[in-house]
């Protein structure tokens, strides 16, 4: 019996290093193809189309425009993908996109949510908080997408400590280290639920 792969499209905005680890998880999987990766940030401003060429996958760039107008949406249909995971995808994904891929969109946050998330609650902004607020922990939130940032029901968390010399670059590393084990792990968990029930 043949499986047919679930297609998913990576969406993200910067370095790429999560769509690094989802791309490296699939590698070779018969149950889930990334069959698309999109940012949209030009290549001067995101480590990701040479992080990705580096694997052999193109990153495609979309604008604002095509975000908003429905043109990536369009794109992403005619691909015939099923699900979208966003890493490190530092726009608002508009009302269109979350109704048409609503149990099927996951993002992950470099916080313990609800704690420093929300709107421009992202990237390095997340790290600096968390240590200007002195906390002792932090971790990461994979959660559904829904209209409202960092709002969707939670998947999965994990956590780990705060250093008391800590800058944000080093949080921001542990934190992603965490981020590489675990997003693909639950993205690939959350699939195999939805295609078996
Ligand atoms: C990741 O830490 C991700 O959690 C964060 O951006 C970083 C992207 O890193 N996302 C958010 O803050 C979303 N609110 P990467 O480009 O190396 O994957």
């Amino acid at each position: 019996m043949s499986v047919v792969p679930t297609r998913i499209a990576i969406l993200a905005s910067g370095s790429g290093s999560n769509a690094e680890a989802i791309l490296r998880h699939f590698e070779g999987s018969e149950t889930v193809d990334v069959a698309f990766v999109g940012c949209n940030r030009q290549e001067s401003q995101a480590g990701i189309y040479e992080r990705t060429r580096q694997m052999g996958v193109e990153t495609t760039r979309f604008n604002k425009a095509e975000l908003l107008d429905g043109g990536l949406l369009q794109a992403l249909q005619s691909k015939g993908i099923d699900w979208v995971v966003l890493a490190g995808f530092l726009m608002h994904i508009p009302e269109g996109l979350v109704r048409a891929y609503r149990g099927r969109m996951l993002n992950v946050h470099p916080s313990l949510l609800p704690k420093f998330g929300g709107k421009g609650m992202y990237g390095m902004h997340v790290h600096r908080a968390v240590l200007d607020a002195n906390a002792t922990e932090s971790g990461i939130t994979v959660h559904w997408v829904t209209e409202a940032y960092d709002e969707g029901a939670v998947v999965f968390q994990a956590a780990c400590a705060v250093e008391p010399n800590d800058t944000p670059e080093s949080l921001a590393e542990r934190v992603k280290e965490l981020e590489h084990m675990y997003y693909p792990r639950a993205i690939a968990a959350c699939i195999a639920e939805h295609v078996t029930s």
